[in-house]
């Protein structure tokens, strides 16, 4: 995909339902009794993965006019699947599906793609087999594949090392058919999407801080989800209405829930002409639309506990950082290096390739702002945030841009492109 400068950028966007709470309405759905109804569920191919995992487990799930029904099968009746389950690029599929199935009276086989086969697998082993849980690298190097096999699971207290609402997820997924209660700390507060869907649900599920606890739950029960827009979607018209000029976006039902926030606090930081309009409340998954207008940006350093409620974000506030007068530094952020790709590497890589001043460090990037871009070719990596983030800055950058692999956007953003078009009209 090839692309250039733009004159500005005008007019409404809706960006497409939150990744991770449409993993986790199928999910839970599949495991509830009852049905499920979800509104604005992603049809990404993520989420689909996630789809066609529970139906090869026996649940039956619709997609009918823009609505998925899932038709539960109760919290002990997931059938054995066949075949092997293929959870495609997705983390959360395979992590959080992992804390559902190491508790069944089956045994089964995950598997992914080249890039899900390299993503770090021990985070949830480890805990897991704390639990009792029968879990295999099967080529025993912490990656997926995994074999699986059900046993029974105790409840246990796991401290994690990494702040991850995946590895949070599947510990607690598991611990809905533990013997005794599960409690899992955090080191710094992850999304808390499981928490609040597992309470809707029914189940008994307390957080206090950074530690959560759940019991072990008897069933869940079916509920109707409506998915705000996805803030992590947002963040590009968000970075290309800050930085492309004579540009105002209106960025319709964008969650903000507090554990996915940090981009709004970065940007106001950042000196962003940026306002919520709308605010809205469902089953505690706040939304707002966001206007944003071109603004004179300025550098920020974005560490510690904001960390974990932007990490999808930040390689499109390094962009942005790009644009900004004086320095930004990133640090404590050493996870984007298990993302779908090395982030911290790859935005290095292609934002030099542009003709920014941006370094590599162990946790983070520091950036020079203010050094005009121009295109290049960009390597993606085929990561969706990454080719998303670079057709931003083809827009703002002098000269033409070339996206490898472009297409890889519709792991969570099939109509990416058509909607950012829509806006240089
Ligand atoms: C997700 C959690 C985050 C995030 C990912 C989705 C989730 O990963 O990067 O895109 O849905 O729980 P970690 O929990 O591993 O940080």
């Amino acid at each position: 995909m090839k692309l250039t400068k733009v004159s500005h950028l005008r007019g409404e966007v809706t960006v497409p339902g939150d990744k991770s709470i449409s993993h986790r309405s199928v999910m839970f759905g599949s495991i509830a009794k009852g049905t499920t109804e979800i509104h604005n569920f992603l049809e990404g191919a993520d989420c689909l993965s996630t789809i066609s995992c529970f139906q090869k487990m026996g649940v039956e799930i619709e997609n009918k006019n823009g609505i998925v029904t899932v038709h539960g099968n109760g919290l002990r009746g997931l059938k054995a699947p066949d075949i092997v389950l293929d959870c495609g690029n997705s983390g959360t599929t395979t992590r959080l599906i992992s804390g559902i199935l190491a508790p069944q009276n089956f045994d089964v086989t995950l598997t992914g793609d080249e890039s899900i086969q390299k993503r770090p697998m021990r985070r949830i082993i480890e805990p897991l087999s704390m639990m009792g849980a029968d879990i295999k690298s099967i080529n025993g190097n912490d990656c997926a594949p995994l074999r699986i096999c059900g046993k029974p699971l105790a409840g246990i207290h796991y401290h994690s090392k990494v702040a991850s609402a995946q590895v949070k997820s599947s510990i607690l997924l598991a611990g809905l058919y533990a013997h005794g209660e599960t409690t899992v700390t955090e080191p710094k507060l992850s999304r808390n999407h499981t928490e609040l869907m597992l309470k809707f649900f029914g189940a008994d599920v307390r957080a206090n801080g950074t530690t959560v606890t759940v019991r072990p739950a008897r069933e869940l029960f079916g509920n109707k989800i409506h998915v705000p827009g996805d803030i992590s979607s947002s963040v590009y018209f968000v970075a290309a209405g800050l930085i492309i000029p004579n540009s105002e976006i209106l960025i319709k039902n964008v969650g903000i829930n507090p554990t996915r926030d940090g981009l709004i606090r970065v940007c106001k930081a950042m000196g962003a002409d940026l306002t919520l309009l709308n605010e809205n409340y469902d089953y505690s998954e706040p939304t707002a639309d966001l206007l944003v207008r071109t603004s004179s940006l300025k550098g920020t350093v974005i560490e510690g506990d904001i960390i974990p409620t932007m990490i999808d974000e930040l390689p499109t506030v390094a962009l942005m950082a790009c644009f900004a007068e004086g320095t930004t530094i990133i640090r404590d952020a050493a996870e984007l290096k298990v993302k779908e790709s090395n982030r911290i590497a790859i935005m290095v890589q292609n934002l030099k390739a542009m003709g920014a001043d941006v370094e590599e460090t162990e946790d983070g990037m520091i950036i020079h702002g203010g050094k005009p871009l121009h295109g290049a070719v960009i390597d993606t990596k085929k990561d969706h945030r990454i080719a998303m983030t670079f057709a931003v800055a083809a827009m703002a950058a002098e000269g033409e841009t070339e996206i490898l692999d472009a297409d890889c956007v519709n792991i969570s953003y099939p109509a990416f492109y058509r909607d950012l078009e829509n806006l240089t009209k």
